[in-house]
């Protein structure tokens, strides 16, 4: 069946069962591919996107709960705490693979968005559900913080 999905602004017609993964309808269908598929089970974060600004594992949700909703992924999010949170990537040179990193940077981005000055607690509660097996987490952290001050 026909699913409309709005992708990073653009609406996006679809033509699979509702119950496919956000994930495939992002990568296979609307072929964007900066978004990662890692376990496949909402436990890496690899995946990771905003829906209505809010970050979910496009892995295990179903498309039919996106319809009517604004997805946004790495190749569109744009906002001011998107734009602190990569300029912060690039100055520390955060990534080693990178296969993670899309995902870490919409979880840091949804986190700025919704409070610009978080406590370590506040960082380690909002990412952690990203795992990055180069364990880049140090620098994760340091980057959030730089790109905390920028925002302040
Ligand atoms: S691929 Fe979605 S959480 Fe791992
Ligand atoms: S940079 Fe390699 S998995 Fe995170």
């Amino acid at each position: 069946m026909s699913v409309t999905l709005n992708v990073n602004g653009v609406n996006h017609t679809v033509d699979a069962d509702p119950d496919t993964p956000l994930l495939w309808a992002i990568r296979d269908h609307i072929e964007l591919t900066g978004t990662k598929f890692g376990c496949g089970m909402a436990l890496c974060g690899a995946c990771t996107v905003h829906l209505d600004g809010q970050p979910v594992r496009s892995c295990s949700t179903p498309i039919s709960l996106a319809v009517g909703k604004q997805v946004t992924t790495i190749e569109g999010v744009q906002s001011k705490a998107a734009k602190a949170v990569q300029d912060a990537w690039t100055e520390l040179q955060v990534p080693q693979c990178g296969y993670c990193q899309s995902g870490q940077i919409m979880s840091a981005t949804a986190l700025l968005e919704s409070n610009p000055n978080p406590t370590d607690d506040e960082i380690d509660a909002a990412m952690q559900g990203n795992v990055c097996r180069c364990a880049t987490y140090v620098r994760i952290r340091s980057a959030i913080k730089t790109a905390a001050k920028e925002l302040g």
